[in-house]
């Protein structure tokens, strides 16, 4: 079953119950996508770069129910604490090995080896990691197709806050950096963003 298959499949299906994303895609079925590109990427089927500078990405497809994404990790690198707004999301790796920090009643971390992955119900907030020496690549699928990210910082308090936004079909975007999202309180004094 190849990627356009599957995305065909998708749209024959009808929302099962207790869906609660605007999309006919589930968790399971997100997985079983990222899974199979991820096959292909391994058979040569898919072409992928490291680019330790900027990190590499590239849109392997996009229809009206998904989006499926191929990135690539050199040592270091990184997203930041984020979640993909109204989209679901699975991921799998391909080669090498990642590292999730992942808020569950406070940031837990988990080790993503070559075959396994992640999925991301609505309201995951995590950051994705190669810490290893060794380059890593994953494949990425949201449904609906990702238009949104937020992004978040763990307080001295242990607590979760939302850092700032942006509308994106990236999952890899150039991200504000913390300086530039005002706090609470800069915003309330009227000093805003610089
Ligand atoms: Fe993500």
């Amino acid at each position: 079953m190849t990627v356009n298959d599957i995305a065909a499949h998708a749209q024959s299906l009808s929302a099962p119950a207790g869906t609660v994303a605007p999309t006919p895609l589930t968790l399971d079925r997100l997985s079983e996508l990222t899974a199979t590109v991820a096959e292909e990427v391994r058979q040569g089927l898919h072409e992928f770069h490291f680019d330790a500078e900027d990190r590499w990405s590239v849109r392997l497809h996009a229809d009206d129910y998904t989006d499926v994404w191929l990135i690539s990790w050199t040592p270091d690198q990184s997203t930041r604490l984020h979640d993909h707004a109204g989209s679901l999301g699975a991921l799998t790796v391909v080669t090498g090995e990642l590292v999730e920090w992942y808020w569950e009643a406070g940031l837990r971390e988990r080790t993503l080896p070559a075959r396994e992955g992640g999925r991301f119900p609505l309201g995951h907030v995590h950051d994705v990691i190669n810490t290893s020496d060794r380059p890593a690549v994953s494949v990425h699928a949201y449904s609906p197709p990702l238009t949104a990210m937020h992004y978040y910082e763990v307080t001295d308090q242990d607590a979760l806050r939302r850092t700032g936004s942006i509308l994106t079909t990236d999952p890899e975007p150039d991200v504000p950096t913390l300086d530039s999202v005002p706090s609470t309180e800069e915003a309330v004094t009227g000093e805003g963003r610089r």
